[in-house]
């Protein structure tokens, strides 16, 4: 198989996991004889010294000419000081619009191996296995906002959480025939003692419910939902809400599994359009040219485009295996413990890369 991978590997440690995640693709490749070929875009802050702008026109016609994008993560101080309509995290909500990627599927998987790694106690995280399905393209995050002042010279602003019904029913779709897929269990998120946006909500999801018997459905408002991750987050399979709660429930949810350097993600659009994969984490200015970063979720990341974008489930979870293996024996510093030897980013892409 041949397949064209646009890479926009960002700023401070994006380009050091990136290049471990690429390695193990090549080692993948040669060894089920696949060609993947790979195009590097600027975005981000990496985007802003080249053009000016954290997302251009030109990558991203050629992201949209490619099989599927593979992101890193950026921003950081570096661009900390420049106007707000250009900063690095814009490039990454316009590349979110432009692409229509409005459903973000953020797994959440503890790896026994690092089961003592996570600050949470092992019988509450033991067989944790769930996944936010994040929607990304609307809400608050896509409303109208503004910065004003009233007539008494008082400062004030706005943002607008909205959502149409299609925009919730497409999500609710994709977060159901995920669960199909899965453990068949949906949980949908909002907060619907409160808002009208979450209204709507519940009652579509109720809707779509009804086409997808065989799944079992239940709400849950997000403060409790936010509890309940920590408490017990076993039992949850699917988790799907709206933007801004999926941004802080993911945070969240990413402890679990010892380490935000260990969480992938998929953010897909329609049916054969590009879709967008990246770590969960962000650029992490304060490690950066120390070689310490976690590569691992970078190279999930690229195990996740494999399975859901290339259809290759063998190749995805030949990655999988061989993180698993390597875990056993070998850690990066932020999911170190005694007994394991600790390893560079470097390294750690070199054993997942050869364990292929
Ligand atoms: C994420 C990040 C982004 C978001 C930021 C960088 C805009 O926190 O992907 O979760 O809030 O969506
Ligand atoms: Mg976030």
């Amino acid at each position: 198989m041949k397949k064209i991978i646009s890479v926009g590997a960002g700023d401070y440690i994006g380009p050091e996991v990136m290049k471990e995640a690429k390695k193990v693709l090549e080692s993948v490749a040669s060894k089920f004889g696949h060609k993947f070929e790979f195009r590097d875009v600027f975005v981000g802050g990496a985007s802003i010294d080249e053009f000016g702008v954290p997302l251009h026109k030109s990558q991203l016609d050629i992201i949209k000419s490619s099989d599927a994008l593979l992101f890193g993560s950026i921003g950081g101080p570096k661009w900390d000081s420049v106007a707000p309509e250009i900063r690095p995290e814009k490039g990454i909500l316009e590349l979110r619009k432009s692409l229509e990627t409005f459903a973000n599927l953020r797994p959440v998987k503890v790896f026994s191996e690092l089961i003592d790694a996570s600050p949470i106690k092992r019988e509450i995280i033991n067989g944790v296995d769930l996944v936010v399905v994040r929607e990304l393209t609307g809400g608050i995050y896509f409303g109208e906002r503004k910065t004003d002042f009233d007539e008494s010279g008082k400062e004030y602003a706005t943002d607008t959480l909205k959502y149409d019904e299609d925009e919730i029913r497409r999500i609710l779709k994709v977060a159901f025939e995920l669960a199909q897929k899965r453990n068949k269990k949906l949980c949908s998120v909002d907060k619907e003692n409160v808002l009208d946006s979450s209204k709507l909500w519940r009652k579509i999801a109720l809707e779509v419910s009804k086409e997808f018997g065989d799944v079992e459905f239940s709400n849950m408002y997000v403060d409790n939902a936010a509890m309940q991750l920590i408490l017990n987050p076993a039992q949850f399979d699917v988790i799907v809400t709206g933007n801004m709660f999926g941004d802080i429930l993911s945070d969240a949810a990413s402890v679990l599994g010892g380490s935000l350097g260990m969480l992938a993600s998929a953010s897909l659009s329609e049916k054969g359009k590009v879709a967008m994969y990246e770590p969960s984490g962000g650029s992490a200015p304060d490690i950066a040219g120390k070689g310490i970063a976690n590569p691992i979720a970078q190279i999930l990341s690229a195990s996740m485009m494999l399975s859901i974008s290339f259809n290759l489930q063998e190749e995805a979870q030949a990655i999988e295996k061989s993180i698993e293996k390597v875990l056993k024996t070998h850690r990066t510093a932020d999911i170190f413990t005694s007994g394991t030897q600790k390893v560079t980013t470097e390294q750690m892409g070199d054993l997942i890369a050869k364990n292929i």
